[in-house]
């Protein structure tokens, strides 16, 4: 039977939306059934309701772009960033008025299924109207802070993290080149996946996310400039600190730029540790520092083929499930699979997180990723990291370096 589909996108961009859209047309159209691409979300529907869009201009093609040329019906979509259904990550559409055009929108549509590319937020927001509405409803995860529950991955956060540790790979030169500590604010709302995955493929030597690091009071500066200073007495006298956006400052607030708030606190910790008179802080009144935030670059670029990968398995799945008649699902990678669970036990979860104020998918405390990081001995702030006395014994006092036996 041919299927009406509608899929819209939800909440900030993010790359690999597009492949994910392209998926679920090329798998839709295979069947024979229409898909309805919603633009700027909700919104949208409430258009439809409302009459301002047509549904048959809503249809979806899967013959790529109408491009001059020899580049006629080039498939351009998987590699674009953003959504070329625009997105909505503001407003309330569950107020009575809003929430009952939303609905009148997918039934004027005559839906039998809607995806929803979002995160944990949107799909809160839409499971409510999807239960009123009577919707079947396929939940798709997307978001460069990883942190949607159930699934370990998330569409875009792949390309993120390439896109973070590249930042970083950038940042070491001129870090290097003037002896400069650079302090690079990562985004993640509230999990630090991102700070975390980058900052070991970039090469940090510290990284600070909230999950372990939830204030940066004076223990922590005093342990990132001992980590300085010893990386100076080995001749290295550059360094790279990532700090994940969800840290809040020494009297637990929120930055708006927690990167500058650090860097300048370990400037003014450094001055404090050099007049301690203590050898090993001596050129600790030295050390300049830098913030570079890397802001909405972090949400764009060329989606990376672990993304698309991803996304075309997941809009492939969302359409198996609806052809097998499941209803209401989150579509998860896990454990090397694509699965799909029921929204019903995913969203119970997400909403105690939000009321709790909670991040629904944390680093955990005893992530493999955390335990790699400090073994490779990056400053991740948690308790149980040290050096061990062994690498400790190893470190060459002040005044027996050779920087060049040194390796770092
Ligand atoms: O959730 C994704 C995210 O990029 C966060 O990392 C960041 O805090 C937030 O969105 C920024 O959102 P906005 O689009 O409102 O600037």
């Amino acid at each position: 039977m041919c299927k009406k589909i509608g899929v819209l996108t939800s909440g900030g961009d993010c790359p690999g939306l597009n492949a994910v859209i392209r998926s679920v047309v090329k798998c839709a159209s295979y069947r024979g059934w229409e898909v309805y691409g919603i633009p700027r979300g909700t919104d949208g529907l409430m258009a439809v309701y409302q009459g301002l869009c047509q549904p048959e201009d809503l249809l979806l093609h899967e013959h790529g772009f109408n491009i001059p040329g020899i580049l006629q019906g080039l498939d351009i979509l998987q590699f674009l960033s953003g959504s070329v259904l625009g997105s909505l990550s503001r407003g309330n559409p569950s107020q009575p008025e809003i929430s009952q055009q939303i609905i009148g929108g997918y039934k004027r549509l005559e839906l039998d299924a809607l995806i929803v590319i979002g995160g944990d937020g949107s799909f809160d927001i839409i499971y409510d109207l999807a239960h009123r509405g009577n919707w079947n409803l396929i939940a798709i995860p997307k978001t460069i802070d990883n942190d949607v529950p159930f699934t370990e991955r998330s569409i875009g956060f792949d390309t993120a993290v390439s896109t973070v540790t590249n930042a970083l790979y950038d940042l070491t030169f001129t870090a290097a080149s003037h002896d400069r500590v650079m302090v690079v604010q990562v985004m993640g709302r509230d999990a630090g996946h991102l700070s975390l995955y980058a900052g070991i493929a970039g090469g940090a030597d510290v990284i600070l996310i909230p999950e372990l690091v939830p204030t940066i009071h004076e223990g922590i500066l005093h342990q990132i400039c001992s980590r300085i200073a010893k990386l100076r007495q080995k001749g290295r006298r550059f360094a790279l600190v990532v700090v994940s956006e969800g840290v809040k400052n020494r009297d637990g607030r929120k930055e708006r730029y927690i990167g500058d708030y650090l860097s300048d606190r370990i400037r003014e910790h450094s001055l404090v540790l050099c007049s301690t008179g203590h050898d090993k802080y001596c050129d600790m009144n030295q050390v300049d520092t830098r913030a570079t935030t890397l802001g909405h670059i972090q949400r764009s670029g060329v989606p990376t083929s672990v993304d698309r990968l991803l996304a075309a398995a997941f809009g492939s799945k969302a359409i198996d499930v609806i052809a097998e008649n499941q209803h209401n699902q989150l579509i998860i990678w896990k454990e090397s699979q694509v699965q799909a669970i029921p929204l019903a036990d995913v969203i119970p979860e997400i909403r105690q997180c939000h009321r709790e104020n909670r991040c629904p998918a944390p680093v955990k405390h005893d992530d493999y990723m955390v335990s790699v990081a400090q073994s490779l001995g990056i400053y991740t702030g948690n308790e149980r990291f040290h050096f061990s006395d062994q690498r400790e014994s190893c470190w060459a006092e002040p005044s027996n370096v050779n920087a060049e036996a040194v390796h770092v």
